[in-house]
C-alpha cells in the first residue's frame, strides 16, 4: 500500500504562525480515535442514506460539473464511493488518516484513494470538481494553511470547475464572551463497536483569538483500555471571509448560505433551493475557478 503523503516540494508549513494558549486546549491533533477508527466514525456519524453525497451531486448536476471530482478530507470514502458508483463519476479521494485511506480502500472500493495532506497535495492531474465535506476544511487553522488548500485545488481544476465545501459556520459559533461553550454541557454519546462500548464527553470551546472551535473529548470503554482525552480544533469562518479567501485565490462564489444542507435540521431535500441566511450552524459554498 502507498503510504506516502503526496506533497509538493518545499512546502513550508512550519512557518505558520501558531496562537498560543494554554498547553491542554492548544494540543490540538486531527488524528483521534474516530479517524484511527473508521469503523467507529461511521457507527458515530451515520449517513445511511448518503444525504451528503446525494446533496453533492446534486449541486455538481445544477452547475454542469464533468465527471472527474477530488473528495479532500475523504475520511471513510462512502461519499466518494457513492459518487463514482452511483452518479456515474470517476472520483479521487486524499486524506492525511492512513486508517481512513486502508478503511476506504476495503470497505468503499472503486475511488483512487491517495494519503494526501489538503495543504500541499500534487496529483499532477486536473478534476471538474473538487468537494470538501463535513467541516474538513477548517482544519485549515491558520490563513495560510486556508490559502495553500485554495491555491492546491486551483491548481488541480480546469478553468470553470468546481469547488463544493460543507462545514460549521464561523458566524454561528463567533458570538457571545471568549470561551463561550456553545453547549453549556459537556454532551455525552455512546457507540458500540465489535461488542465494546465508547462512551465520549464531548466539550466545545470557543477560542475567538484564534477563531477556533475547540474540542476536548474523553472516551471510556468498557474492554479495559484507560480512559483517553483527546483535543482538536476547527478554523471558524465567516461566510464573507470565506468568500474573500476563495476570490483572493481566484474563484468566483456562486451560492454561500447556512441551510438546507446534509447536515442541517431539517435536512436538505432533492430540489430544495438553497435560503439566502447565513446564520445557522452550518454553511455551504459553492465557487467557480475563473
Ligand atoms: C470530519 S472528517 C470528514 C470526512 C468525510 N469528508 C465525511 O464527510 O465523512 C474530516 C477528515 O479530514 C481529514 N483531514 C484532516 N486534516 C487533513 C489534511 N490536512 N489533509 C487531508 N485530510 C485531512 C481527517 O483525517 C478526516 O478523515
Amino acid at each position: 500500500m502507498d503510504t506516502r503523503i503526496a506533497a509538493r516540494p518545499g512546502s513550508g508549513r512550519d512557518e505558520h504562525p501558531r496562537s498560543v494558549r494554554s498547553r491542554e486546549w492548544t494540543d490540538v491533533s486531527t488524528r483521534n480515535l474516530l479517524t484511527d477508527t473508521p469503523e467507529l466514525y461511521e457507527r458515530r456519524f451515520p449517513d445511511p442514506g448518503r444525504l451528503a453525497a446525494r446533496w453533492t451531486d446534486a449541486i455538481l448536476r445544477r452547475h454542469r460539473a464533468g465527471p472527474r471530482v477530488l473528495d479532500v478530507g475523504c475520511g471513510t470514502g462512502r461519499d466518494a464511493a457513492w459518487l463514482q458508483a452511483h452518479a456515474a463519476r470517476e472520483v479521487v479521494g486524499i486524506d492525511t488518516s492512513a486508517a481512513m485511506v486502508r478503511h476506504a480502500r476495503a470497505h468503499h472500493p472503486g475511488p483512487d484513494y491517495r494519503l494526501a495532506d489538503m495543504r500541499d497535495f500534487d496529483l499532477g492531474r486536473v478534476f471538474d470538481a473538487v468537494v470538501c465535506l463535513d467541516s474538513a476544511l477548517l482544519y485549515c487553522h491558520e490563513n495560510a494553511d486556508l490559502a495553500a488548500f485554495l491555491d492546491r485545488c486551483r491548481e488541480h481544476l480546469v478553468p470553470g470547475g468546481l469547488f463544493v465545501a460543507e462545514l460549521r459556520n464561523g458566524a454561528y459559533f463567533l458570538q457571545g464572551a471568549e470561551g463561550a461553550r456553545p453547549e453549556p454541557e459537556p454532551r455525552t454519546d455512546t457507540v458500540v463497536r465489535a461488542g465494546v462500548t465508547y462512551t465520549s464527553r464531548t466539550t466545545l470551546w470557543v477560542d475567538h483569538t484564534a477563531q477556533l472551535l475547540r474540542r476536548r473529548r474523553e472516551w471510556t470503554s468498557d474492554d479495559g483500555v484507560p480512559p483517553r482525552v483527546q483535543h482538536s480544533a476547527w478554523r471558524l469562518l465567516f461566510p464573507r471571509e470565506l468568500g474573500y479567501f476563495l476570490d483572493v485565490a481566484g474563484f468566483d462564489v456562486l451560492d454561500l448560505h447556512d441551510r438546507p444542507g446534509p447536515r442541517t435540521d431539517p435536512p436538505w431535500t432533492e430540489g430544495a433551493p438553497p435560503a439566502a441566511t447565513g446564520h445557522g450552524d452550518r454553511l455551504h459554498v459553492v465557487a467557480r475557478r475563473r
